[in-house]
């Protein structure tokens, strides 16, 4: 499973980034008011910094629209993933701009025939919002798995993103589910990476290397 960044703020993808980790980058437009960045800006900026898929959301609601900004963006890099909207304009949309060579995250997927629906349009990535489907009751990360198994069973080649990742159970999970991606905010990534027995670990091997090197370089 691959990992994309589910932000907009540059210093959260730089530090990630550093990791080695990162194929691609996820905004939304809440994300990029967050950032405080003008769009064009700083999807420019994420595409040179990172060089995977980032997805820019179009904000246009009618298919014509989607179309003409869909454009306008894929247009910034060459790397940018048009985002679209689970919608009538968003399928018309995502069918538009795929016979045009571009590629889509058609997001805000909440069930299979959506996803299904979507694959159809020729999307190149489809996102159920794992975290926000919790949030009403039900299971975020059944809902991944049975887009993945419908999709097997098709031979839909449409990738599964999982999206509205909340803490690092949702990522193993989503891993396990057969997410091809799981989009993950930058608090997540921190999560991932801590444990106390690593950190333990290594203060012990640095006190004893620290002993060692003194015993050697005292006289004898
Ligand atoms: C997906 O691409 C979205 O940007 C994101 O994962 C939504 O997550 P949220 O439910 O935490 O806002």
């Amino acid at each position: 499973m691959e990992f994309f960044i589910d932000t907009a703020i540059i210093d959260e993808i730089k530090e990630i980034n550093a990791w080695g980790v990162l194929s691609g980058v996820t905004t939304n437009p809440s994300l990029i008011v967050a950032s405080g960045r003008d769009f064009k800006e700083v999807v420019s900026e994420i595409a040179a910094l990172v060089g995977g898929a980032i997805s820019a959301e179009v904000t246009a609601l009618d298919a014509e629209g989607m179309i003409t900004q869909g454009k306008e963006v894929a247009a910034w890099n060459e790397h940018v993933v048009v985002k679209l909207p689970l919608t009538p304009a968003g399928l018309q949309a995502c069918k538009a701009l795929t016979a045009e060579g571009i590629k889509t995250n058609v997001t805000l997927c909440f069930s299979v025939p959506q996803a299904l629906l979507a694959a159809r349009a020729g999307a190149t990535y489809i996102s159920p919002f794992a975290g926000r489907v919790d949030d009403i009751g039900w299971d975020g990360i059944q809902l991944v798995r049975e887009i993945k198994e419908a999709y097997v069973m098709g031979d839909i080649d449409t990738k599964v993103l999982a999206a509205s990742i909340r803490h690092p159970v949702h990522v193993v999970q989503a891993a396990l589910a057969g997410a091809d991606v799981a989009t993950i905010p930058y608090k997540v990534f921190k999560q991932m990476i801590a444990h106390p027995l690593t950190d333990k670990g290594l203060e012990g091997f640095m006190k004893d290397w620290a002993k060692g090197q003194a015993a050697q370089a005292a006289p004898t």
